[in-house]
């Protein structure tokens, strides 16, 4: 089965619907899959691949409570192109936003079924992703602080601590923690690339999150947004940097 996945985020580097992309890609055994970024790829190629996709999934961020507006420019293009090429493929869609409530991509998931009716193609479900931003952080400090932990029970052993659970603890307690913080996640994104795989419609849209409480995450969102402002501003380079003269 032929599955293309369109990634709709403008950002080229860091972005989560890249890291969502590569990661249904994963699970998506036995299908041939390809990923594509509407803001960079040549759109003519990408608009021809829907002649082919038995699926498509549109990896798409939430931006002011809509679609970025060049993914709203090629869904332009792409109902244009479907109705006279008679594009019929099955269309699921995977929404994230920044907030941590799941349901604020309901009206996203939305335009992508209206957009499925004018086009002609079956709209086949979607996902709401609450917290995306942290869900992409999380995935990948939790596994680097698993193996951290990992490495360090290892080198104990070898320097004559015993074999035993307590070794393992911290690495144990993380695991946990990430589990917890990403189990629904996992099985909603879980289910969501089963119905690809089988080809089958959802019988509704399902929303998940982070399982961080909102007030926390309130807390460490916005620690994580003020230190990579300053990064990305490179306010704390200039600091650092020489006066130029
Ligand atoms: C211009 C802009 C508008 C955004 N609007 C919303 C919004 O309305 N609601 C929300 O929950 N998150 C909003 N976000 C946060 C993004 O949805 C969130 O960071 C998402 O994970 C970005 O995905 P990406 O990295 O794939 O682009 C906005 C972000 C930007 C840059």
């Amino acid at each position: 089965m032929n599955v293309l996945i369109l990634n709709g985020s403008p950002r080229k580097k860091g972005s989560t619907s890249a890291a969502l992309s590569k990661k249904l890609k994963r699970q998506l055994i036995g299908c041939s899959v390809e990923i594509c970024h509407i803001i960079s790829a040549p759109e003519q190629e990408m608009l021809e691949k829907l002649k082919t996709a038995d699926s498509v999934v549109f990896v798409q961020p939430l931006y002011v409570d809509g679609m970025p507006s060049h993914v709203i420019d090629f869904l332009k293009k792409a109902e244009a192109f479907c109705k006279e090429n008679g594009c019929k493929p099955k269309v699921y869609a995977v929404s994230n936003n920044g907030f941590i409530e799941g349901k604020q991509n309901a009206v996203h998931l939305e335009q992508f079924r209206c957009w499925c009716e004018r086009a002609g193609a079956e709209w086949a479900g979607g996902i709401g992703v609450g917290g995306g931003e942290m869900l992409r952080v999380i995935s990948w400090i939790y596994p680097c602080l698993i193996l951290v932990n990992f490495a360090a029970s290892l080198f104990y052993l070898t320097k004559g601590a015993e074999l035993n659970l307590q070794l393992f603890s911290q690495m144990l307690q993380n695991i946990g923690v990430y589990a917890f913080f990403c189990w629904h996640f996992w099985l909603t994104f879980g289910a969501l690339s089963y119905n690809i795989r089988k080809n089958r419609k959802a019988k509704k849209n399902r929303f998940t999150r982070v399982f961080v409480p909102a007030f926390l995450f309130i807390i460490f969102a916005d620690i994580f947004m003020v230190i990579s402002s300053l990064l990305k501003g490179r306010f704390v380079f200039a600091l650092l940097g020489k006066c130029k003269k």
